[in-house]
């Protein structure tokens, strides 16, 4: 089999930790060709974790903006991308997840079909192809709007992809759904494999606590970005969190707050200036996993803390209506708690009065990987026998 030219394109703090291991992995195995697109999305966060795994990329965009609309975002990738594709010509474009970038890398990756041809390139071996692999498939909540816009860009990118990596069993089933049956497989979720290399780091060489975060008491760690609450939600989360830091003065709440400026305002000027609430940056990836590691419990709307919770043995509570990520829930491991003030107030309430309550949520099994997911996705790439390439979760003894 010849070498097979990959291009990963990732652009958001999520996507480049969960596509870290695939590109590591790639870059030393002899059966691949690896080029790399950071797309800028997050022109701050994604940095300190590309500086953590050790990723150099071979193309940068710059399409970031404040404030700026989806479609001028998703204009700006279709533009950039589309310049590098027609130069790289790779035979597989690998995506991660559901952000604009990942819709957009697909959806150029498609339309190379049309670039090849019209450079009259490679006619003489008919029209080039360049396949989407795309990871982390079929996570569902089937509802457009919650999460706006990621379920209709995973839904988009599952119909434009070649190979579906689905996390788990239930998120194959949601492809099989969609008539999507061809080329779907189980391999486990890749942030487990970033998580594993990031404990293992973590434990040979231990680090204190970023900006000084106390250790004096317990906390909550608490994350908030999605598009779906910015208003009215976030007041509500913000507004939850005030009532549990008065009602709770002998924890705290350790809140590292995402750089979205709709996210930035309230939470600076509802939480700012309250005694057990420690507002800070984003942090590195290392030292988030240090902060959660010590954490009493997450509070969240983040994807990739309900898959990170378990598999650390912290209970997650998810301020979302819906989760496309049902297997935390089915397992104990994760509730879902809204953004109504009352409702957030009372979840956690619930964990911090009733250490049993705790202990069963803290205890549940990790229904999301067990950090080989890398190598099952580059094995099926290559042809592999996906029967020998398959996770199978570990059942909870009764
Ligand atoms: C994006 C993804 C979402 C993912 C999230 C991870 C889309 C539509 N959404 O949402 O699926 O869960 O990333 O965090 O792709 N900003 C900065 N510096 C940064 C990053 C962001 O200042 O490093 C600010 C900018 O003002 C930017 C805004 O945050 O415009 C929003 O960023 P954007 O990527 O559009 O959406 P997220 O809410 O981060
Ligand atoms: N994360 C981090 N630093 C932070 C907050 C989150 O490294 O200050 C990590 C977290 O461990 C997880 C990922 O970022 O792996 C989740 O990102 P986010 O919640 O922004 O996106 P989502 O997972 O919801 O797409």
């Amino acid at each position: 089999m010849k070498t097979q030219k990959v291009m990963v394109a990732f652009g958001t703090r999520p996507e480049v930790i969960k596509l870290a291991p695939l590109i590591l992995a790639l870059q030393d195995d002899p059966r691949f060709s690896l080029t790399t697109v950071f797309t800028g999305q997050h022109r701050d966060m994604a940095q300190p974790m590309m500086e953590w795994f050790g990723i150099t990329p071979h193309h940068t965009l710059d399409v970031m903006a404040h404030k700026q609309p989806l479609a001028q975002l998703s204009s700006k990738l279709l533009n950039g991308l589309h310049t590098l594709i027609d130069a790289e010509r790779p035979d597989v474009m690998m995506v991660q997840g559901d952000t604009t970038t990942a819709f957009m890398a697909a959806l150029n990756a498609f339309y190379a079909y049309d670039y090849y041809v019209r450079n009259e390139i490679d006619q003489s071996h008919g029209r080039h192809t360049c396949k989407i692999a795309h990871v982390e498939a079929g996570l569902r909540t089937g509802n457009n709007y919650a999460p706006f816009p990621e379920e209709v860009n995973r839904k988009l990118i599952g119909h434009l992809a070649h190979w579906h990596f689905a996390p788990t069993a239930t998120a194959a089933e949601a492809l099989f759904a969609e008539n999507i049956t061809e080329q779907v497989y189980v391999t486990g979720n890749t942030v487990i494999d970033a998580l594993h290399l990031t404990c293992g780091r973590l434990a040979a060489s231990p680090r204190p606590m970023p900006h000084d975060l106390p250790l004096d008491k317990p906390f909550v760690l608490i994350t908030g970005h999605r598009r779906e609450s910015y208003g009215e939600g976030f007041q509500h989360i913000c507004e939850a969190i005030r009532d549990l830091a008065q009602r709770y003065p002998a924890y705290n709440f350790i809140y590292p707050v995402h750089l979205n400026k709709h996210v930035q305002g309230p939470v600076n000027d509802m939480l700012g200036n309250i005694v057990n609430v420690w507002l800070c940056a984003p942090l590195p990836y290392e030292d988030f996993v240090n902060v959660m590691q010590h954490a009493h419990l997450l509070l969240t709307d983040s994807g990739g803390l309900q898959e990170e919770g378990p598999a650390l043995g912290k209970p997650v509570l998810v301020m979302r209506e819906l989760t496309e990520r049902p297997e935390g829930i089915t397992a104990g491991t994760a509730k879902l708690v809204g953004t109504q003030r009352d409702n957030v107030v009372a979840s956690v309430a619930a964990l911090l009065d009733d250490p049993a309550a705790y202990a069963a949520m803290a205890n549940a099994v990790n229904p999301y990987g067990d950090g080989l997911a890398t190598q099952r996705i580059l094995n099926i790439l290559h042809g592999e026998s996906p029967a020998a390439n398959t996770f199978v979760p570990e059942v909870k003894a009764a």
